[in-house]
């Protein structure tokens, strides 16, 4: 039974907004998209008005994943608000909206970590870090994945959601094919593949839906992934963050309780500027970068072994000693990685004994050591 556009819009109507309409008519909803069971949109808001919201958020929610043939539903609640900016004073629009109370009184302090801060920890996980590049194609997916699993044979419990909403790579570089599941609480369930929790949008679209997302609601959706997913206890969960250094990234890093982010560089040099963004864009929200990896680094003949350094290596170990940010490694450019990642098996899992799995741990310890204190096991 194939759900549809029309099914959707039904249920919704059953739902009330805060100023008492039917949720159909509050002028408020994304276009929706259902494709093979599972319904995906948005409720855009006025910043001010987003906490009256939520709940109806979660009624929407729960009215579309009960209509049969739904599998699963991402209902994204976005505020039209820049993050940092304070919300402009609007009493008499509540007002004249009657009957809602000003929500703005019942707002935590700004800058609170009360637990619905987008920047409050996330109950049972030590430490959230960032795997991030200033451009596409660098191998960002390929080595938040190896390093996860290097992190693992460390004897870390590790999660890795996949918040490149722009191209999840995360299924195919794993070979997951299921969706997750919901518990009791309507949390969904992390898929667990090679000892890792791993979530990603790519569960709930697929890969090649074009989906064109807006700033807040790239933001809202890898919220509820982070928050409304039972991740379970976690030493470290590793995000793959969408590439690039725009606004959608910015709001990211300010939104998600980093303890700290990876820069991914090739050697070329129209890389290194893109990470030199990347590191700025850090710096600026105040999220300690934790090195920079250079992936790519020199290419190592499949067949003899041979190392030739085709793109001048060295560049991004240069650049992080001159930044005064630690270098962490560096990843030759070699099929097996490639071949692995692209079959869903990859490198540091199908080859442990490999020189290339030896590589993510020796970057995976790095990573551990910077993050000692803040993961106990560590
Ligand atoms: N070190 C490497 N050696 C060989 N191929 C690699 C390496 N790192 C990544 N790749 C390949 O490059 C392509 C892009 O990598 P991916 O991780 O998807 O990049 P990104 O997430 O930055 O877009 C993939 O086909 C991947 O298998
Ligand atoms: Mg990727």
């Amino acid at each position: 039974m194939s759900v549809t556009q029309q099914q959707v819009l039904e249920q919704l109507a059953g739902v009330t907004s805060p100023r008492g309409v039917a949720l159909t008519n509050a002028n408020v909803l994304s276009p929706i998209t259902v494709s093979d069971g599972k319904v995906f949109f948005s409720i855009n808001v006025d910043a001010a008005e987003a906490r009256a919201w939520e709940s109806v958020r979660a009624q929407a929610e729960s009215a579309v994943r009960a209509i049969p043939g739904v599998t699963a539903a991402m209902i994204a609640l976005t505020a039209e608000r820049r993050p940092g900016t304070a919300a402009p004073p609007q009493p008499h629009r509540h007002a004249a909206g009657g009957g809602v109370a000003p929500v703005s009184t019942h707002r935590p302090p700004q800058g609170a970590q009360s637990p619905m801060s987008r920047q409050a920890e996330i109950p049972g996980i030590a430490a959230v870090i960032a795997v991030a590049s200033g451009k596409g194609g660098v191998g960002k997916s390929t080595t938040a994945l190896n390093l996860a699993l290097g992190l693992r044979d460390l004897g870390l419990r590790v999660g890795l959601l996949d918040a490149d909403i722009y191209g999840p790579s995360v299924p195919r570089l794993t070979g997951i094919r299921e969706k997750p599941a919901l518990n009791d609480d309507k949390k969904m369930i992390p898929i667990s593949r090679f000892g890792l929790s791993i979530m990603s949008i790519g569960f709930l679209v697929e890969e090649d839906t074009a989906m064109i997302w807006r700033g807040p609601m790239v933001m809202s959706a890898i919220t509820q992934m982070l928050r409304d997913v039972a991740w379970g206890t976690l030493d470290v969960l590793v995000v793959d963050m969408p590439p690039g250094t725009g606004d959608a990234q910015l709001t990211l890093a300010q939104n998600v309780p980093l303890k700290g982010a990876i820069i991914i560089s090739t050697p070329q040099d129209l890389s290194l500027i893109d990470a030199r963004r990347g590191l700025a864009m850090f710096r600026k929200v105040n999220v300690p970068v934790l090195g920079i990896v250079e992936n790519m680094s020199y290419f190592q003949c499949p067949h003899c072994g041979t190392r030739s350094d085709i793109f001048g290596h060295g560049g991004a170990r240069h650049e992080a000693e001159r930044l005064g940010v630690p270098f962490l490694g560096e990843i030759p450019l070699h099929m097996a990685i490639r071949t692995t990642s692209d079959s869903g098996n990859p490198v540091v899992e199908s080859e442990p004994d490999g020189p290339h799995a030896a590589i993510y741990r020796a970057i995976g310890a790095e990573v551990r050591d910077q993050l000692r204190g803040v993961i106990a096991a560590a």
